[in-house]
């Protein structure tokens, strides 16, 4: 039986889907931040579960090949790029390894795998950050949470924001301590700003800034509106959120525009967007295009196919493939992204679409009567609803592209939809999230009747 405190010598034989390194000692497994597979270090015990533990790298005594040093000075004490100990190519050979087994294991699933798709530049890529702020010892900090904590750490730079967030961050944060506006203080309920969240448009300059605050005002809002915009002209949205609740959802309910419009203009494959502040789009625009084009091919959409956009958000995937299709249904259960969608068709003189704000799980039974040619899927973490996926077996769609962002639950769906005569035929792993072990993927399904 192993104890806390002791030290091992031990040699590790796999990795986590968090990228922690796994070793086994008399066969007890315990998990290693910041450790490689195949590397030897020695490591001291920190916890000891019933079935597993926990332990700190103290010594590497063989270093993996592809092992790389963090360029970023919070690596070790903050939780996001969990993979940046890793060389480029290790993390994507990672994130195509950590798909197989998933789905493998999860969901019984042996398909094609193929390799993951990366980026040229995989720093810098985020196009929305959102930032904590906090007190510590009296003195205002902004930035990243530390691993598996609460406590803010101040941040001085992060590899995968862009260069300007940090500006505005950084800037934003003297004028809150110029104007004596205490950061939100979550254990006494006090102060004011809780977090800023900053969206950065990829085709166009555009930025917005929203504002997040405990108060149901924000003090001195004129002189902060007249700083920002004139410090950043490329901020050309500024939204004050409201949010007195005691939670870790970054948004209330309430918002008022402070400044400009309540969107930032961008496109995706020639189509054009609008996206307020609140409506979901995908972080990593160039990655983005990348996966959208996959999901058309694996589509392969004709001029008279319908097509079905579920969970559209703002309707990006149903306007990209809109062109090549007769009509296309999409739903998404936010109605301001829902008006998004809407605009966004028109704004691109797209006709042949129609959005629906509900409940995919819903929605999708009264479109049970169409001749649906092909069906995208692509929920939130949590994957879709078993009522979603009883309604698109019954309804035989020759083809499914479900796109994921979390292997576990995708496991868990395919493995319904495979017992339900749809066949795995493929499946892409994207790199949307570099240095940290976040995976998205492009499947594709056909329905097989035996
Ligand atoms: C991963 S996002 C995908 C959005 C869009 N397809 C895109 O690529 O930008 C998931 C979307 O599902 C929506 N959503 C969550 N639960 C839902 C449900 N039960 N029914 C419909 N939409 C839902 C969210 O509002 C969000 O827009």
């Amino acid at each position: 039986m192993i104890e806390k405190n002791e030290f091992y010598d031990v040699e590790f034989i796999d990795m986590t889907h968090d990228g922690m390194g796994v070793c086994k000692i008399e066969g007890f497994p315990v998990f290693v931040s910041n450790a490689l597979k195949g590397e030897k270090a020695k490591i001291k015990i920190i916890k000891v579960n019933k079935s597993f533990g926990f332990a700190r790298l103290v010594e590497i005594q063989s270093e993996s090949p592809f092992r790389k040093e963090p360029i970023c000075d919070h690596f070790y004490e903050c939780g996001g790029c969990n993979l940046m100990h890793m060389n480029y190519q290790m993390q994507l050979d990672f994130k195509k390894y950590r798909t197989k087994e998933t789905l493998k294991k999860l969901g019984k699933i042996e398909t094609h795998v193929h390799e993951t798709v990366g980026m040229i530049n995989p720093y810098y890529y985020r196009n929305k950050s959102v930032i904590p702020f906090g007190e510590i010892n009296g003195k205002m900090v902004s930035g990243l949470f530390k691993s598996r904590s609460h406590e803010i750490i101040d941040m001085k730079k992060c590899y995968i924001i862009p260069k300007i967030t940090t500006d505005i961050v950084k800037y934003l944060k003297n004028v809150f301590v110029e104007l004596n506006i205490p950061a939100y203080n979550e254990l006494l309920r006090t102060g004011v700003v809780r977090h800023i969240i900053v969206r950065n448009s990829y085709k166009f300059d555009d930025i917005s800034v929203t504002i997040v605050t405990f108060t149901n005002k924000l003090p001195k809002k004129e002189i902060i509106i007249k700083k920002l915009s004139s410090r950043f002209k490329r901020v050309i949205s500024i939204v004050h959120n409201y949010n007195p609740d005691n939670t870790n959802v970054v948004f209330g309910r309430k918002s008022r525009i402070l400044f400009g419009e309540d969107f930032i203009k961008d496109e995706i494959n020639g189509v054009k967007f609008n996206i307020s502040h609140r409506s979901f789009y995908q972080i990593n625009p160039v990655q983005t295009e990348e996966l959208y084009k996959k999901a058309i091919e694996y589509a392969a959409v004709t001029s008279d196919d319908v097509v079905i956009d579920s969970y559209c958000g703002i309707g990006t995937i149903g306007l990209s493939v809109a062109p090549y299709a007769k009509t296309v249904l999409g739903v998404d259960i936010v109605k301001q992204s829902i008006d998004d969608a809407n605009s966004n068709a028109s704004n691109n003189g797209i006709k042949n679409v129609k959005f629906v704000v509900g409940k995919a799980e819903t929605v999708i039974k009264s479109w049970k009567n169409y001749d649906v040619d092909v069906l995208f899927v692509d929920p939130p973490r949590k994957g879709c609803d078993k009522v979603f996926l009883e309604t698109i077996a019954e309804m035989e769609i020759p083809t499914i592209v479900y796109i994921s962002c979390n292997v576990s639950t995708l496991a868990r769906d395919l493995n319904y939809l495979q017992a339900h005569n749809y066949e795995v035929v493929e499946v892409t792993p994207f790199d949307m999230f570099p240095q940290t072990s976040h995976i998205e993927t492009v499947t594709k399904l056909k329905y097989n009747k035996y």
